[in-house]
This record gives C-alpha cells, sequence and structure tokens, in this order.
C-alpha cells in the first residue's frame, strides 16, 4: 500500500478547529482508497511564536523538506504583527520549496447562494492562477527617517523574466485542459516598468498557444467584469498580489471565503507543494466551533490530486456537494447551525 508523508500545520485560530476536520475526511478517503496518509504535527503558529520569538524552528525548512506534502491551517493572532506571521512562516516555505504557483479554483456548490442574482454554476466557475514567489510580495525597501517629518518608506517590487514567464505558461497550460481562455490581469497604465514587462512576456507567451483564446484587462476593470460578467472569465493569471485580491473576491461571489480553497504548487515536485484555504485564522470566530472546514477539506482534496490520488479527490469533491446541497448539516456562514465538526463528519460520512 502507498503511505504518503503528510506535514501538518494548523497554526492559528480557526486553521486549527478546520485542520481537525481536513484530516478526518482525508483518512476516510484513505481508508476508502486504498492508501495510507501518515500524519506529523507542527504547533508553528503566533503562539509559539508568542512563546520563542519565532515562528517555526532555525531547521524549520529541513523539516518539511522530506514530505510528501503539507496541510497548512491559516497563521495570523492579534498581538502578533500580520507581517511577522506571513513572513515568519508562509513566505519563507512558499519560497523555500519554489512553490511558485498558488492555484485558486472556484466554483458554486450546489445549494449555495452567489451574493450575484441569477448566476449559475457554470458561469460562476474560474481559477486564479496568483505568482507565488516574487512580485510585490518582496522584503526589498526601507524606512527611512524614522519620525522626522521627511520620513518615508520604500516598497520595491521584483519581477524576473523566469518567474513571470513560468507562472503565465503554467496558466496557458492550465486552460488547454478547461475552457482554453486566460485572462491577465494587468495595471501597466500605472505601474509603468513591471506590468508593461508583465504584458510582454504575456504576449510572446500566449503566441505560443494559438488554441488559447487570450486577453488581458486592467485588474480594477477585471475586479468589476468578475461581479458584472463572471461568465466570461475562467483562467485569471495574475502577479502576486492582484492574484491575492482578485481570489478573496472570485471567493465571496461564489459563495464565501468558507469554501475556497488554495494550493501553493511545486510544479515538478521536487519539493512538498502546501495546501490551505484561502481564509485566514479568523479570530472572530476562533474557537467557537463555527468556522466551515468546507474550503480546508477541499484544499486537502486539492493535495491528493496533486499526489496523483485522483479517485479519492474527485470523491471527496463530490461528498462536499452533496452535503452542502443537501443542506441539513452546513455551518451558520452557509445559513445552518451546524459546528465545525458535525459538518467535518458528515461529509467524511457522505464518502461511505
Ligand atoms: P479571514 O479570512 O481570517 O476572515 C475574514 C472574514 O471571513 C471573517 O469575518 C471570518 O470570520 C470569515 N471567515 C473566514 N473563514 C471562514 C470560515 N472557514 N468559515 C466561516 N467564516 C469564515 O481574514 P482576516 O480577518 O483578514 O485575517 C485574520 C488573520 O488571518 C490575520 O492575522 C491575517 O494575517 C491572517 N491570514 C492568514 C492567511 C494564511 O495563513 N494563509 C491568509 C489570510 C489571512
Ligand atoms: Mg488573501
Amino acid at each position: 500500500m502507498k503511505v504518503y508523508r503528510i506535514a501538518s500545520i494548523p497554526g492559528d485560530g480557526i486553521g486549527v478547529d478546520v485542520t481537525v476536520e481536513a484530516r478526518k475526511v482525508l483518512d476516510r478517503a484513505a481508508e476508502r482508497h486504498g492508501f495510507g496518509l501518515e500524519w506529523t504535527e507542527f504547533d508553528w503558529s503566533c503562539e509559539l511564536y508568542a512563546r520563542t520569538g519565532a515562528m517555526m524552528p532555525t531547521d524549520g525548512i529541513e523539516k518539511l523538506s522530506g514530505f510528501d506534502g503539507i496541510l497548512l491551517g491559516a497563521v495570523g493572532y492579534p498581538g502578533v504583527p500580520d507581517h511577522v506571521s506571513l513572513w515568519g512562516l508562509l513566505i519563507p516555505l512558499r519560497r523555500a520549496f519554489a512553490q511558485y504557483v498558488n492555484l485558486r479554483p472556484v466554483r458554486l456548490l450546489p445549494g449555495v447562494a452567489s451574493p450575484l442574482a441569477d448566476r449559475t454554476a457554470d458561469e460562476l466557475e474560474m481559477v486564479i492562477v496568483r505568482e507565488n514567489s516574487e512580485g510585490e510580495y518582496s522584503a526589498i525597501g526601507g524606512r527611512h527617517n524614522a519620525g522626522q517629518p521627511d520620513e518615508f518608506v520604500m516598497q520595491e517590487s521584483v519581477f524576473t523574466r523566469v518567474g513571470v514567464e513560468r507562472i503565465i505558461r503554467y496558466a496557458f497550460e492550465l486552460a488547454t485542459s478547461r475552457s482554453g481562455r486566460v485572462c491577465s490581469a494587468t495595471k501597466s497604465n500605472g505601474l509603468i516598468h513591471s506590468m508593461p514587462f508583465w504584458d510582454e512576456i504575456f504576449a510572446e507567451v500566449a503566441a505560443e498557444y494559438p488554441s488559447v483564446d487570450s486577453e488581458q484587462c486592467h485588474v480594477d476593470a477585471l475586479a468589476a467584469r468578475m461581479v458584472q460578467q463572471p461568465e466570461r472569465l475562467d483562467v485569471i493569471v495574475g502577479s502576486n498580489l492582484f492574484g491575492d485580491i482578485l481570489s478573496d473576491l472570485a471567493a465571496a461571489v461564489t459563495g464565501g471565503l468558507g469554501l475556497a480553497p488554495s494550493g501553493n504548487v511545486n510544479p515538478p515536485s521536487d519539493h512538498p507543494s502546501m495546501f490551505e484555504a484561502v481564509h485566514g485564522s479568523a479570530p472572530d470566530i476562533a474557537g467557537q466551533g463555527i468556522a466551515n472546514p468546507v474550503a480546508q477539506v477541499l484544499a486537502g482534496a486539492m493535495m491528493l490530486e496533486h499526489l496523483g490520488e485522483t479517485d479519492a479527490a474527485q470523491a471527496i469533491d463530490q461528498a462536499v456537494s452533496d452535503v452542502v446541497a443537501e443542506r441539513s448539516v452546513v455551518t451558520p456562514d452557509l445559513g445552518g447551525s451546524a459546528t465545525t465538526s458535525a459538518l467535518g463528519s458528515e461529509i467524511a460520512t457522505a464518502l461511505g
């Protein structure tokens, strides 16, 4: 029997609540589909930071490097600045493991109401391909003349030819297996160096895929289009910042953050990929047992798909759709009154 070694990092807040449920569902799927999951849990979090001054140990990357996959809850908690939690754990892992694709598929599940009136599921099926290793999320810059009247900060962006080309190529490859449409998020009217460079590489790659219907759109207009004409969108490729913002919007129009999964993918699989919900640690509802575990369960299904366990991944997607459509056991964000754990168990049971 094939056994996969999986690292689990529940993190903070509802990250902990939803990761327990995802493990429950994944273990059931493994049992049903004839493979094993050997879990190792790491307590890396803001709580650890409060105790030790670090989000993870100095050899954290090394510790994770031998795993087949990583399931991450969420990190961030009031009292620890968000840039500390993000740069102390998530960003170093994404970069050390060359997880240069952040893949964020969204779809409208049966029985879930979109805030957009009268939209059907096939009009609201999209995937955001977000660049995940460079771009606007850069540590280059600094604060100068602190506390003086002439105080200023500089925040640099980094766009490399290799980095931009590989993410755009990934989006085109993905489009060939989906609708055959790619839209690139740009802002080359305002950002006069980085975005014209991005657009130029987009055009070069597009020329290699004549069968894919490609276009570029300024990110502000694209945000409006996602609300007004979502049926025109399928694969959307964007820089680190643009992709981050658009994916929360895409999650919102398809029923909320409680349903949206994501994968930090290292396409050649020379390093472990890491899967997590799009949402954060939601301190406003943490510890209340009301967080929706579906996003994290679907992130787990993406991990199984990445590991090649396609049948198990599809079975989980189907179980989630069935349980959510049935509506008798759903969490408050979907209009129900079930707990996080009740919904997790219901999905596990639906796997048979
Ligand atoms: P958030 O995604 O945690 O919450 C936004 C809103 O959506 C909240 O009202 C929350 O209650 C609701 N929500 C989110 N997930 C839900 C779920 N599964 N079920 C029901 N409702 C849900 O974003 P926010 O509040 O901006 O950030 C909170 C913390 O999370 C911050 O410290 C932030 O830095 C961190 N964060 C971490 C991420 C990560 O680890 N990848 C990603 C995003 C934020
Ligand atoms: Mg985000």
